[in-house]
């Protein structure tokens, strides 16, 4: 049986806030990994309410929570581990009053009544 040579594979930097800020340093622009919004609606939709507050963790720089919003959803909290892609996102949807932009330790910071509101 043929088994793959793992030790060449860098996932574990996937965990590394330094490692993602360097690629979002490389790769300005936005870039969705998995699918975009348009693919993954009907079940968003199924199970999520517009009116919902939606925490996307680990957002990147991908424009799912942008094409929600546009699509109705009211409050869209978007946290990553990395500055670099936060700064951008915060940037770009500083006139988007549905999307909030925060590095995890600011939203976990967040004042008792605002983080319960998530759970
Ligand atoms: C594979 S990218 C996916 C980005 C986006 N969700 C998408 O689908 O295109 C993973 C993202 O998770 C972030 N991330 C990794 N560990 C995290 C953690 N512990 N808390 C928050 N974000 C994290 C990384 O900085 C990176 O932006």
């Amino acid at each position: 049986m043929m088994l793959r040579d793992v030790s060449s594979c860098n996932t574990y930097n996937y965990g590394d806030a330094l490692y993602w800020d360097s690629r979002y340093v490389q790769e300005a622009g936005s870039f969705d990994w998995y699918q975009r919004y348009s693919a993954l609606r009907p079940f968003v939709r199924h199970y999520v309410s517009t009116s919902s507050r939606v925490l996307m963790v680990g957002c990147g720089n991908a424009v799912m929570s942008e094409d929600m919003v546009k699509d109705g959803y009211e409050e869209i909290v978007n946290v990553d581990i990395s500055t670099v892609a936060i700064d951008m996102m915060r940037r770009k949807y500083e006139d988007v009053p549905q999307m909030k932009c925060m590095v995890p330790e600011k939203f976990l910071n967040s004042d008792l009544e605002t983080f319960f509101q998530f759970w």
